[in-house]
């Protein structure tokens, strides 16, 4: 399956297609997603099949206006009125206990639920069209990367699904912020482009960090498969590298013949014929924007490694930070 591109068309025969349970994958402001009737269950197992996900990983069920929060979630907290008045549309999905009508299958068996309303002018003109929520997960292979552009969709999914909109690069790159409102305390579950800081201002409250341990196992009741650290992998090895340890490993790895892919930040490295170096831009959100692409690019070359030089360790850097942890979690020791 080509991408098409997203005109009125376009839109208009994919929400045809989602009424139908079909599976549509379109465009958001932070990645491409893999959209299907959030009240069909067996187009929502569709989803799972597609992407070789466990059907216990709940959904992100995008909506096309605020509103319709109380479509899917009930005992709705204040806190959750503010959040969506003051980020949506935008990369912020709220996690909120869900109304018995929704169908288990999107929620993997919790009664809790993801929702979000999205920042793209394709999406939500789909969503329109719909007049529904549409269940969406990225539009990639179980533990890939994410999909910020329909090519990569194609690659991926091409053969499995019914339909890409193609509406350009994603301008965001990484997946939403994600909080769960459903306790006392507000938690931030995955970070994403709206910082901790920035939903702090808004609730007047801090908000508790819930990190995954490096071996995967359960920290809190409501553990995001996302923060799995095996998430977001290269097929190729990659590991996170200090700037300063740099020259030493790439020497190393030059003497052992490697083929090596370097997203470098600040390292200018001395001519290797072996070596296959994109540099990154200096400004977190124009990193974010490119981090996948740039990584499925390195994936794509048949490299023996993929290195990533650490960048900074600040709030502004902390989307960007954990997915580099999660790409790299399965090769640690250089
Ligand atoms: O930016 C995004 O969020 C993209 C675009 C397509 O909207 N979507 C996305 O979906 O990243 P997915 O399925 O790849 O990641 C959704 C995350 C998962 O980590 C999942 O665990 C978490 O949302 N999630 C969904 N429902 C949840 C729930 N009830 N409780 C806790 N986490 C939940
Ligand atoms: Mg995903």
């Amino acid at each position: 399956m080509k991408p098409i591109f997203a005109d009125n068309a376009a839109i208009e025969q994919a929400a045809k297609l989602l009424r139908q349970g079909r599976l549509v994958a379109f465009p958001t402001e932070t990645v491409y997603g893999l959209g299907a009737d959030a009240s069909n269950a067996e187009a929502i197992k569709q989803i799972f099949a597609v992407k070789g996900r466990p059907t216990t990983h709940p959904l992100i069920v995008h909506i096309g206006d605020a509103d319709q929060i109380k479509d899917w979630a009930q005992k709705i907290p204040d806190n959750a009125k503010k959040l969506a008045s003051h980020f949506w549309p935008g990369p912020l999905t709220l996690i909120l206990n869900k109304k018995n009508s929704v169908p288990s299958e999107v929620t993997g068996g919790q009664n809790t639920i993801a929702l979000r309303m999205p920042d793209h002018p394709v999406a939500l003109a789909l969503l329109n069209k719909f007049e529904g929520g549409i269940a969406a997960p990225s539009a990639n292979i179980y533990c890939r990367i994410s999909p910020t552009q329909a090519s990569h969709v194609e690659e991926e999914l091409g053969d499995t699904i019914d339909m890409i909109l193609d509406g350009g690069a994603c301008r965001v790159g990484v997946e939403s912020t994600i909080i769960d409102l459903t306790g006392p305390i507000p938690k931030l579950l995955r970070p994403g482009h709206i910082s901790k800081a920035e939903i702090e201002a808004v609730l007047d409250s801090e908000l508790q960090i819930v990190t995954a341990s490096a071996n995967g196992n359960k920290s809190t009741e409501t553990m995001a498969p996302g923060m799995m650290p095996v998430h977001y992998a290269p097929t190729t090895r990659a590991a996170l590298c200090e700037h300063d340890k740099l020259p030493q490993i790439l020497n190393n790895l030059r003497l052992q013949n490697k083929r090596v892919g370097l997203l470098s930040y600040q390292f200018n490295p001395p001519e290797n014929r072996l070596m296959h170096m994109l540099c990154m831009p200096e400004q977190a959100e124009s990193y974010a924007q490119i981090l996948y692409t740039c990584l499925r690019e390195l994936d794509n070359r048949e490299l023996d490694i993929i290195l990533i030089e650490q960048t900074p360790d600040t709030e502004a850097w902390r989307a960007i930070n954990d997915r580099i942890k999660k790409a790299t979690s399965n090769f640690k020791n250089n």
